[in-house]
């Protein structure tokens, strides 16, 4: 009795967000788990335990009702509350594994080997570390947002909405949406599909992930583009896909290089519209030359399109899958950049023959993705917003480009070169000669703004030594000011680091 007051004691202080009810319920079941408590032991009273912790009585008979109802804790009238004697199975499992994990300091599960390859693949540089919005690249304005209209939109939608919307609804998507996505991606991006082609997925992550467990088998090789985007790198190598870099040329991803690294790659993942991170447009020669590789090789070609809405200058290049005769393109798009990220749809243009296939898939991983999600953009895109929105954003992104490229060339012309991007949400900064991109952002993150190094999105590619810097994400006012902080921290950055 006296060891459970104790152990109680230990490990019930208090923790505020976690409910005393719950903090109690850990430090009986730990103990029980633990071997502390042995089967048949008898428990102090509510009212005593109440008395000793000085909490309400209620709060501990709330934790031993979960664990009677659980199966640690049986009661025999007259006598009080006990440690179950016989432990149910899987209870006496979960007690073995947890000395196994408390006696070595690593679990002992097995788990797949994909599973270390994908804790391996790196994050977005400093992702969690840094609170600072400048100078993040990817992040859409939400300070722009019209975020009343939406809602308003969203409310309207809902109320008139029918019941039987509750239920399941279609795996590819809600056809109105669909509908919309086909009709837009039809005049705006050169994309040539149905409706029926169209499937909706919570964001191109799902969307590359779902592409590659359908396409291609374990073991097979992917190329990818080097440096490149880390979700879809990830996302290969979550599926088993062995994923070969291949280097970028001022045309796009360098298909020369195609047969010498990979003889038998079973896809090619590009983003021609504004290569990430370096912001290269893919020649119409080289797009049409991709077309003709995947033909010869049977394979495929994954297009990620995700923020070709944002060109300042001249007219977008149509999209690859517009040029595709031979049903070799998986399209992927999303909502994440021109709305908000949180929203997590986008979609997929698979070719007609496969539709089948990918809609099992989504059956068997989300089902669909949030229906009233779906309705609400379908007529947000159907009341004309979502175009008129696009071009707002393309005319506030366009001046903080220039605010940002203007703030450089003023304040940091002896530490960065930059040129004008036509397109994107970042910039890249070529660095001062003999300094070395992560070191530099590492130092600039510990100071408490974001600047990513290309260095990062390399996989055995060295290129020039530069940061990207996004400028879609935060005001005009705020990239001037950060730009001259941005200077005192460069300033101080120690030469010979
Ligand atoms: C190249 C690329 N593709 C896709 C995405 C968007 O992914 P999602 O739709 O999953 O938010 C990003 C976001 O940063 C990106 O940089």
């Amino acid at each position: 009795m006296l060891e459970l007051k104790i152990f109680l004691n230990q490990s019930t202080k208090r923790n505020r967000k976690t409910p005393i009810y719950k903090q109690v319920y850990e430090a009986i079941r730990t103990a029980i788990l633990d071997g502390q408590l042995k089967a048949g032991t008898k428990l102090p009273s509510t009212r005593f335990i109440s008395k000793d912790l000085k909490i309400s009585r209620n709060t501990v008979m709330n934790a031993f009702d979960q664990l009677i109802a659980e199966g640690y804790l049986i009661t025999r009238s007259g006598s009080g509350t006990f440690v179950a004697n016989q432990l149910p199975d899987d209870l006496l499992e979960a007690r073995k594994f947890f000395h196994r994990a408390k006696s070595k300091s690593e679990s002992l599960r097995i788990t797949s080997k994909r599973s270390e390859l994908v804790l391996q693949s790196p994050d977005a540089f400093g992702s969690d570390s840094v609170k600072a919005r400048a100078f993040k690249t990817g992040f859409s304005a939400i300070d722009e947002f019209p975020l009343e209209l939406w809602i308003r939109n969203f409310s309207k939608c809902m109320r008139k909405m029918p019941r039987v919307n509750l239920d399941y609804g279609n795996t590819k998507g809600y056809m109105p949406l669909r509908r919309a996505i086909a009709a837009y991606l039809g005049s705006l991006r050169g994309v040539r599909c149905a409706a029926e082609q169209v499937l909706i997925v919570s964001g191109s992550q799902q969307g590359m992930d779902l592409a590659m467990r359908i396409l291609l088998d374990e073991g097979d090789e992917a190329l990818i583009e080097d440096p490149g985007y880390l979700g879809a790198r990830g996302a290969f190598l979550g599926t088993g896909i062995n994923p070969v870099p291949i280097p970028i040329d001022s045309e796009g991803i360098d298909i020369n290089e195609f047969d010498k690294r990979s003889k038998n790659a079973r896809a090619v993942y590009v983003t021609p519209s504004h290569q990430f991170p370096t912001g290269v447009v893919m020649s119409l020669s080289r797009r049409l030359e991709i077309l003709e590789w995947a033909d010869r090789n049977s394979a495929w070609v994954i297009e990620d399109d995700y923020d070709s809405e944002f060109r300042y200058d001249g007219r977008p290049l149509a999209a690859l899958q517009g040029l595709d005769n031979n049903n070799r393109v998986i399209y992927i798009g999303t909502f994440s950049k021109i709305l908000f990220p949180s929203i997590r749809l986008g979609y997929l243009i698979v070719p007609q023959d496969l539709i089948e296939k990918f809609e099992s898939a989504l059956a068997l991983t989300t089902a669909h993705s949030s229906q009233f999600e779906q309705i609400a953009l379908a007529e947000f895109i159907n009341q004309g917003h979502f175009s008129s929105h696009i071009r707002r954003m393309r005319g506030i992104y366009a001046k903080r480009q220039k605010c940002l490229i203007d703030a450089i060339n003023t304040e940091l012309n002896e530490f960065l070169e930059v040129k004008k991007d036509n397109a994107g949400m970042h910039i890249v900064a070529w660095l001062k000669k003999g300094w070395n991109d992560r070191k530099v952002a590492e130092f600039v993150l510990e100071n408490g703004i974001y600047v990513a190094p290309i260095s990062h999105y390399c996989i055995s590619e060295k290129i020039r030594d530069s940061l990207l810097l996004g400028y879609t994400g935060i005001s005009q006012t705020e990239i001037e000011r950060n730009i001259v902080r941005l200077k005192t921290i460069l300033q101080n950055y120690p030469e010979n680091n």
